[in-house]
C-alpha cells in the first residue's frame, strides 16, 4: 500500500536535510520561550503592563511558530514531489510501521501546534492549554525518534543517521 503511495529515493536532498535540522533548532526555541507568550497573554488578560522580556519573546514566538508551520508545509511538498528512502537496514514490517507511524505523528503535532497557536493567540477560541500541551507531547515523541535514530545508527548500524546529515 505504502509503496504505491510514497515515491522513494536513494537519500534525503540536501534542503530536506537543511529543513529537518532547522525544525529541531526552531522547535527547541519554541519550547523553550512557550511560557513568554503565556505571561504576555495572561498581562493582556487582566489588564496589566507585560514585561518588555515577555513582549519581546511573545513575538518571537508568534513569528517563529508560522515560520514552523510554513517549512513544515514546504517538508510535506517535498515529501511528495522528491520523495523519502525506504527504511534503511533489514528492516521488519512492524518497525516500518511504527518509523513512519512516529514520522506521521511529528508532522501533525508540528501543523497542529502553530495552528492551535494562532487560534489561541486570535481569540478565535480557548484553546490555550491545548496548545501547551504541544510541549510534553513534543519532548515524548521527539525523544522516542532521536532514540531510534542512535539506536540504528551505532547498534544497527544501517547509516539512518548519516543519511538524515549528508545528502544523496
Ligand atoms: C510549533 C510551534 C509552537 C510550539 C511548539 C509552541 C509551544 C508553546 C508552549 C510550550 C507554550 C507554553 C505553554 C505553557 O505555558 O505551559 C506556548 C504558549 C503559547 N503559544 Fe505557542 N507554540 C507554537 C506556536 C505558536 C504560534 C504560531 C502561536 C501564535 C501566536 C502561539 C501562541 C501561543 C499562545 C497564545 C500561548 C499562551 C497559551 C495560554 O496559556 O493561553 N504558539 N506555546
Ligand atoms: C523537533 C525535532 C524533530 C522533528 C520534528 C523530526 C522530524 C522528522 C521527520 C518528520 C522525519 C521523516 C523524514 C521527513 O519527512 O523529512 C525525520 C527523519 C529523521 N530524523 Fe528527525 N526530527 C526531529 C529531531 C531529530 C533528532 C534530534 C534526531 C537525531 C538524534 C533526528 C534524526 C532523524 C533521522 C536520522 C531521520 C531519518 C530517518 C529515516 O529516514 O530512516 N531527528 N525526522
Amino acid at each position: 500500500m505504502e509503496a504505491t503511495l510514497t515515491l522513494y529515493r536513494t537519500g534525503y536532498s540536501g534542503l530536506q536535510i537543511g529543513l529537518h535540522w532547522a525544525i529541531v533548532a526552531m522547535v527547541a526555541v519554541q519550547l523553550l520561550i512557550g511560557e513568554n507568550m503565556t505571561e504576555l497573554v495572561e498581562a493582556a488578560e487582566e489588564g496589566e503592563a507585560a514585561k518588555a522580556t515577555d513582549v519581546l519573546w511573545g513575538n518571537v514566538h508568534l513569528w517563529l511558530g508560522i515560520a514552523i508551520l510554513a517549512v513544515m508545509l514546504a517538508r510535506l511538498v517535498l515529501r511528495v514531489t522528491q520523495g523519502v528512502p525506504q527504511h534503511a537496514g533489514d528492516t521488519s514490517p512492524m518497525t516500518k510501521l511504527a518509523a513512519s507511524a512516529l514520522h506521521g505523528t511529528l508532522y501533525v503535532v508540528l501543523l497542529a501546534a502553530p495552528i492551535s497557536g494562532l487560534v489561541s493567540y486570535y481569540g478565535l477560541a480557548d484553546i490555550g492549554e491545548l496548545h501547551g500541551a504541544s510541549r510534553p507531547i513534543l519532548m515524548l515523541l521527539v525523544l522516542l525518534h532521536a532514540l531510534a535514530a542512535i539506536y540504528n545508527q551505532f547498534v544497527r548500524k544501517d547509516g539512518t543517521l548519516s543519511r538524515m546529515l549528508r545528502p544523496q
